[in-house]
């Protein structure tokens, strides 16, 4: 029987009885086990795609079972929605194979008996032709209403389809929803002065189709970037083990370099800041007379800031744990970067969990958890300084909402200034980085200048 798949199982079991975040599931798995990289591979993409179209596997389950879905044993379960992900979505996988491998992981995780179950579904789903064709227009037929559709279509839970389209036209919903539900492509940073991005594709062994060519890049980001579809050939390389490169989604760099770049001499406080992908940015950008503090609550996170600082051998960083809604500081500075914590839907084709971890309560929470931070760490900036306020979510509710209630709260006291990107239009001073756009994690930046002095 294939390990793989046996593997794949427990993680899903794992993640179904415990809702403990997917990643850490995964990464607990595979640091107990000695897993070829291929195989890595294939776990992820099965474990990853099926809470990535959970909602439209179990929907698909209900149009070929007689049984309702509660009805079903939990690890029988399990099972359908391996085998129908496999069936479904995965092109590269016969559908007799997945069938046939599903039954036999029946036998053993589950019974003789339900092995039969999952045989009689999964063959009969198999021998539907253009099989996911016939699951929209089931979903298209049966299901009423554009919030119920889209959230069925997409695997969105339907209070953030409705929430979102209080916000966002259907058609920008629609291209959220699919750009969030791809495999998540990702950034490589690297110095032209180091390294030529020739030689760094050589180094790096990278095939011509792990490149993602895209042309669509600010020029700042432009010449500075390759983007691959697989990361383990990155993540192996001493390149990156020795800190030459690093893997930094465009949408923090667009922020970094656009919105917090360092002049020289100027002093600059990461708020939130483990586990530093940022403040590493902010330092490479900056001279040596830049003085970065990076600050965050949590010391387990602070510890891998440590890491990577080592890493990179940068030394310009200090480090505070802190809490940044009521900390005190003996400086000012003149920029204050808050990477606010969020519900970071921005961040779902990484993490597709994302999606069913949030609940609409969390919104509220989170904007005022990030009206505590902003005016808190006010107190802490320069005359004509700059907050820059960053999450990694659409969500107006905690990105616009917190920002104009904040402006309300010290009216005369900040302006949004308008930052000017290249390649990027923005209707307004503040910006919204959705996924279609550059192909990365959506995001939201603005800039609060301080014109009270
Ligand atoms: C999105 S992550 C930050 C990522 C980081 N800026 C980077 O670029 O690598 C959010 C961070 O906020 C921290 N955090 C949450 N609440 C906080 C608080 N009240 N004060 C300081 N840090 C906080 C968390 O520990 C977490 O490390």
């Amino acid at each position: 029987m294939d390990k793989s798949r046996d593997i794949a199982f427990s993680i899903l079991k794992s993640y179904f009885s415990s809702k403990k975040l997917l990643k850490i599931l995964i990464s607990k798995k595979f640091s107990s086990l000695n897993i070829p990289l291929l195989d890595k591979r294939f776990i992820y993409s099965l474990v990853k795609g099926i809470i990535r179209h959970l909602l439209y596997i179990d929907y698909s389950i209900s149009i070929f079972s007689n049984k309702k879905i509660e009805k079903i044993d939990k690890n029988v379960l399990i099972l359908l929605r391996m085998g129908l992900f496999q069936i479904i979505f995965m092109d590269k996988i016969p559908s007799y194979s997945a069938v046939d491998e599903s039954v036999e992981l029946a036998k053993k995780r589950a019974s003789r008996g339900s092995s039969k179950f999952v045989n009689a579904i999964l063959r009969k789903a198999s021998s539907i032709e253009n099989l996911k064709e016939y699951i929209n227009k089931h979903i298209e037929k049966n299901i009423r209403g554009y919030t119920k559709k889209i959230s069925m279509m997409y695997s969105f839970p339907e209070w953030i389809i409705s929430y979102w389209q209080k916000y966002y036209e259907k058609d920008a919903i629609e291209k959220i929803c699919k750009a969030l539900n791809k495999e998540p492509m990702h950034y490589i940073r690297f110095n032209p002065e180091i390294i030529t991005k020739e030689n760094l594709q050589k180094e790096l062994g990278l095939k011509e189709n792990n490149i993602v060519e895209n042309q669509k890049l600010p020029p700042r980001l432009g010449n500075v970037n390759i983007q691959v579809k697989k990361i383990s050939p990155v993540l192996n390389s001493s390149l990156f083990k020795k800190g030459i490169i690093f893997i930094q989604d465009i949408s923090s760099q667009i922020a970094v370099e656009y919105f917090a770049s360092p002049k020289p001499g100027e002093k600059i406080l990461d708020l939130c800041a483990a586990p530093g992908g940022k403040a590493i940015l902010i330092s490479k950008l900056a001279r040596e007379d830049t003085g970065i503090l990076a600050l965050d609550i949590s010391g387990k996170r602070l510890e891998k800031l440590k890491e990577n600082l080592e890493r990179f051998n940068i030394k310009n960083i200090d480090i505070m744990q802190g809490d940044a809604t009521s900390m005190k500081l003996e400086n000012k500075f003149d920029k204050i970067f808050i990477d606010a914590p969020c519900s970071a839907f921005g961040t779902i084709s990484k993490n597709p969990d994302v999606k069913y971890n949030k609940r609409k309560e969390d919104l509220e929470r989170l904007k005022n958890n990030s009206l505590k931070i902003l005016n808190n760490s006010k107190n802490y900036l320069k005359p004509s300084g700059k907050i820059i306020f960053y999450t990694c979510t659409l969500s107006p509710i905690e990105n616009q909402e917190t920002i104009n209630t904040f402006l309300a709260q010290n009216k005369g006291e900040f302006i949004i200034e308008p930052v000017e990107i290249p390649q990027i239009k923005k209707e307004k001073n503040y910006l919204e980085i959705l996924p279609h756009l550059l192909n990365s994690e959506a995001g939201f930046v603005c800039s609060l200048k301080n014109i009270k002095n």
